[in-house]
Order: structure tokens, then C-alpha cells, then sequence
């Protein structure tokens, strides 16, 4: 069973802000808009990085959401979420999500999800609709993990990445060796 660090403030090195900023944003991230539904019926969503794979059996993912978020309360009013994993020629579609337009969906292809009824976004790379089964407050955000029940991936599209505050394009380098 693994313990929790018992660490009180007296004993950590203080970094700052753009410390933590800059080592994390040389992680290149794939660039995903998390939606949701709320008690109304009105689609919720926000563009987001921090997106994980938790566990294959079962299929688990995790979100982490800042506080407050109007996409969060909607997914702890409906108890699910979608994942749209952006395609590399939807940049725009990033900015308008991460941005204070309250109108988010308004210019956008979407569909309830089949499964969940959270918003699944047109031309995507892949998509993950999810049932909330836990959430744990971690700092200033909430670790949302998510229970897949429908998942669809393009054989073909292009994911979107973000690189210290730039997207950019992913280029394989096709195989190995
Ligand atoms: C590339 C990129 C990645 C982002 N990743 C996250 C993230 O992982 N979690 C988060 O809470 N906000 C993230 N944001 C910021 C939110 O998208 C932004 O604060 C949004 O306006 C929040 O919407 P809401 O509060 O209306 O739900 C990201 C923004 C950008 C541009």
C-alpha cells in the first residue's frame, strides 16, 4: 500500500510560478477539448493539456481542471465528460475554448455523445467519452478520472500539439532502425 509523504511547507524548496511553468511546458502535449453537459441541457467545455492514460483494465483516463470552471461544475452536475483530441488543423478551435467567449459552441460542429450525452467535436484525431468515477483535489485543480465507455479513433488525421506555449504539428519520422 503506498504512503502519503508527510511534507509540510518548513521543508520545501519554494519555485516559482514561471519555474514550474517553463519545466512543464518543455513537455510537448497533445491538445484535447474536454466538454460536458450541464443540469440544463447547455454544452460545457474547455481546452485542455493535461490529459493522461490511468489504467487499461479497466479503461481509465484522467483530466485536471482548474477551479473554478464552468465545464467542471457541469461535469459534477452530469457525472461525465468527453475528450476531443484536437486535430493539427484546429488551433483556432483551441484558442476559442480556452478563451472568455461565453458562446463556445455556437460556431462549432458538435453531437451529444451516444453514450454519455457530452458534446463529441467534428474532425477530431480520436474522442473518449467517460463516466466521472472519481475526482481528487490536487493544489488549484481537481484530477478527474473518467471511466471510458465509447471511444473512436482516425486512422488517418493529425494530432494538434503544444510545446512551450506554442501549437505546432507533429511530424513522424516514420520507423525506426
Ligand atoms: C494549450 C492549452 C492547454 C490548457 N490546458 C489546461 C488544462 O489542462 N487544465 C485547465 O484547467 N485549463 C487548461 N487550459 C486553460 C483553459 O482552457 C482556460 O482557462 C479556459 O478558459 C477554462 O474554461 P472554463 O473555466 O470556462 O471551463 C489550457 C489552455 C491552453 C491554451
Amino acid at each position: 500500500m503506498p504512503e502519503q509523504l508527510d511534507v509540510t511547507d518548513s521543508v520545501l524548496d519554494q519555485v516559482d510560478l514561471n519555474t514550474f511553468r517553463s519545466v512543464m511546458g518543455s513537455l510537448p502535449t497533445g491538445v484535447s477539448v474536454v466538454t460536458s453537459v450541464t443540469a440544463d441541457g447547455e454544452p460545457r467545455g474547455l481546452t485542455c493539456s493535461a490529459v493522461c492514460s490511468v489504467s487499461a483494465s479497466p479503461p481509465l483516463l484522467l483530466v485536471c481542471v482548474k477551479q473554478p470552471s464552468a465545464t467542471l461544475e457541469a461535469i459534477h452536475q452530469s457525472s461525465v465528460f468527453a475528450v476531443n483530441f484536437l486535430s493539427a488543423d484546429m488551433t483556432a478551435l483551441a484558442r476559442t475554448f480556452a478563451s472568455s467567449v461565453p458562446e463556445r459552441f455556437s460556431d462549432v460542429a458538435w453531437r451529444p455523445g451516444e453514450r454519455t450525452g457530452a458534446p463529441l467535436l467534428g474532425s477530431t484525431v480520436a474522442l473518449a467519452e467517460c463516466i466521472l468515477t472519481s475526482s481528487h483535489l490536487a493544489g488549484d485543480h481537481q484530477v478527474l478520472i473518467g471511466r471510458l465507455v465509447h471511444g473512436e479513433a482516425s486512422a488517418t488525421r493529425r494530432p494538434l500539439a503544444y510545446w512551450r506555449t506554442q501549437f505546432s504539428d507533429v511530424q513522424p519520422q516514420g520507423l525506426a532502425g
